[in-house]
């Protein structure tokens, strides 16, 4: 493309809150949006539901050509595959293991790049996810990292899931994250890394507001065109 739309990347660790942040300046622009981490969990979400190896690259590579991923719009929040919903089921338990062993197959990343990559559309994307601004996109307009101590976003994710009544243990939570963080950082491929010119925004202590504000103003910087 001669002049490709702009991109927005959002990286960070698990429970930063690139979501949450990657929604806001996508809403603020009314720019279209990648959740990169859902194509994972979709990845994950099926090897094992069909009880494929995390070891078996072919086998997971047939996985993610089978896969007719509608995403949400405006006429439905929902992520459909193969005509099912699994909105929820991607959020689960099982989903959520597998997608990190899945996230570490060099051609299911392979095989993902290219569906990312069809995400870039005008007027323009927000991508978030952990490799968006160091292998995705990396001619994004603005790089943000997204970071937070661990203890705040592991304090984060159990009040989060207090609040929808879940029992939960933060010391588990606490576990669970520094692994996640540990397995993202450490793989051979595309592993979580803070790209050379990405803005850094330490959330921990900041409010959502302060967060969102800090980041228009990094785009602004950029020269991008933000109204009110
Ligand atoms: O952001 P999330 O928790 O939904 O991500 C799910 C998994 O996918 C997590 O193990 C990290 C991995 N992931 C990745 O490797 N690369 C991305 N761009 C996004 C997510």
């Amino acid at each position: 493309m001669a002049n490709p739309p702009p991109v927005i990347c959002v990286d960070g660790p698990s429970g930063s809150g690139k979501g949450t942040l990657a929604r806001a300046i996508a809403k603020k622009l009314d720019w279209n949006i990648l959740d990169s981490g859902s194509l994972y969990r979709i990845v994950g979400l099926y090897a094992y539901s069909f009880d494929v190896s995390v070891e078996d690259d072919d086998a997971l590579k047939q996985v993610v050509e089978s896969l007719d991923i509608e995403f949400a719009n405006e006429r439905s929040p929902n992520i459909v595959v193969n005509g099912r919903d699994v909105t929820q089921a991607i959020r689960g338990e099982e989903a959520t293991r597998y997608a990190s062993l899945v996230a570490k197959r060099e051609k299911v990343r392979a095989a993902l790049l290219v569906r990312q990559k069809g995400f870039r559309r005008p007027p323009g994307l927000v991508a978030d996810g952990r490799d968006m601004g160091t292998v995705v996109f990396p001619d994004a307009k603005l790089k943000i990292y997204l970071d937070a101590s661990p203890e705040e976003r592991a304090r984060r994710r159990y009040a989060e899931l207090k609040d929808k009544g879940l029992n939960v243990s933060l010391p588990d939570l606490f576990q669970s994250l520094k692994e996640r963080d540990a397995q993202d950082k450490n793989r051979r491929v595309s592993p979580l890394k803070v790209a050379p010119d990405a803005f850094v925004l330490d959330s921990t202590g900041l409010s959502i507001a302060e967060v969102i504000a800090q980041a228009l103003a990094a785009a602004k910087q950029k020269g991008l065109q933000i109204t009110n």
